[in-house]
């Protein structure tokens, strides 16, 4: 059982493959990405990026993994959440695939496959507390036994955490001008910024337009650095969010807390999450900087266990909007 899997939720555009085994095999992960633009992304261009994309990402992903066409079993795709122009790319293509090779198409629920593929090749136990933390989203999850599906116990109520680092990286105009720039630049004082945790959920747009309105006159005056901007935006938001992952540590006595998405690979906060895990005394567990942002692997990986379940969705058309607690794990 091999599965092809078409991820283009956003500005990356993959294609993985994986085989069904004892554990499942990552075959193949090849990616063409988007450079972030100092405007940000325009729907349509990201689109035509992936379209081009297509042809020689497939090609690239069957030689790596050594596989043709014809052993194929199934053609995987992310069907949401996402941008809507870059999730129809990914969409007419797995579709297209799939009728070519006479084989199922799998639509997959992407924030999903981000959780699928850190417990399938990270996680010590089999129920851990998900921090699952990307540009589009910022959620606490656990997966609920009762309804099978994946509960989303606090999350961001306006932006992805992701998307803020990304926002303040193209206002401050880093390089790049992102998440990882903000990263790169976090060093120096601290300056006291709003704090937003409500319940178990969290805010930023407020911290955004607070940095814009008070803190970039100063930076633009001198008074204050970029460095110190972007280490005082990150220790207060990953500061917020550690709170209320120690909050859902409590309620629900998880003995692993497994951080996935794109914005996993930020080494600082990794290095507060782990200090929590250690408070509680619970294994930290984070997927590797390869499967943290968006890749084919793990639409692969996800389409290889709905595809041992027999049980393929029949509505396959793309989702702009498809939440984390939105589909029925049964697999
Ligand atoms: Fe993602």
């Amino acid at each position: 059982m091999i599965v092809l899997g078409i991820e283009s939720t956003a500005h990356t555009f993959s294609i993985g493959i994986a085989k069904n085994g004892k554990k499942i095999q990552i075959l193949a992960n090849c990616d063409a990405k988007y450079p972030s633009p100092q405007e940000g992304y325009i729907p349509r261009k990201l689109a035509d990026h992936h379209a081009e994309a297509f042809r020689e990402t497939l090609l690239i992903a069957l030689k790596e993994a050594r596989v043709s066409m014809k052993e194929i079993s199934a053609v995987a795709f992310s069907q949401g959440s996402g941008i809507g122009h870059c999730l129809h790319v990914g969409f007419v293509a797995a579709n297209a695939l799939s009728k070519k090779l006479n084989v199922p198409l799998i639509p997959i629920n992407h924030s999903i496959a981000h959780i699928e593929i850190g417990k399938e090749l990270y996680c010590k136990t089999n129920d851990p507390l998900i921090v699952y933390v990307s540009g589009g989203n910022t959620q606490i999850i656990v997966f609920d036994k009762k309804t099978k599906r994946y509960h989303v116990y606090g999350e961001t109520i306006d932006v992805g955490l992701g998307n803020f680092l990304d926002v303040l990286g193209r206002k401050l105009k880093l390089n790049p001008p992102d998440a990882i720039g903000v990263m790169k630049s976090a060093k120096g004082e601290f300056i006291e910024l709003p704090y937003t945790v409500r319940g178990m959920n969290l805010a930023f747009s407020g911290l955004l337009t607070f940095i814009e309105k008070k803190v970039i006159p100063q930076v633009k005056s001198k008074k204050i650095k970029n460095g110190d901007v972007c280490f005082s935006a990150q220790e207060t938001v990953f500061a917020m969010l550690c709170e209320a992952v120690e909050r859902a540590l409590c309620h629900t006595n998880k003995k692993e807390v497994l951080l996935c998405g794109g914005n996993a690979r930020n080494a600082r906060l990794q290095e507060m999450l782990k200090e929590v895990c250690n408070e509680h005394h619970v294994q930290f567990t984070v997927t590797s900087f390869e499967h943290s942002g968006d890749q084919g692997a793990m639409i692969a990986l996800t389409g290889i266990k709905i595809l041992k379940s027999k049980a393929i969705p029949k509505e396959v058309k793309p989702k702009q909007r498809l939440r984390t607690d939105a589909t029925e794990v049964y697999w």
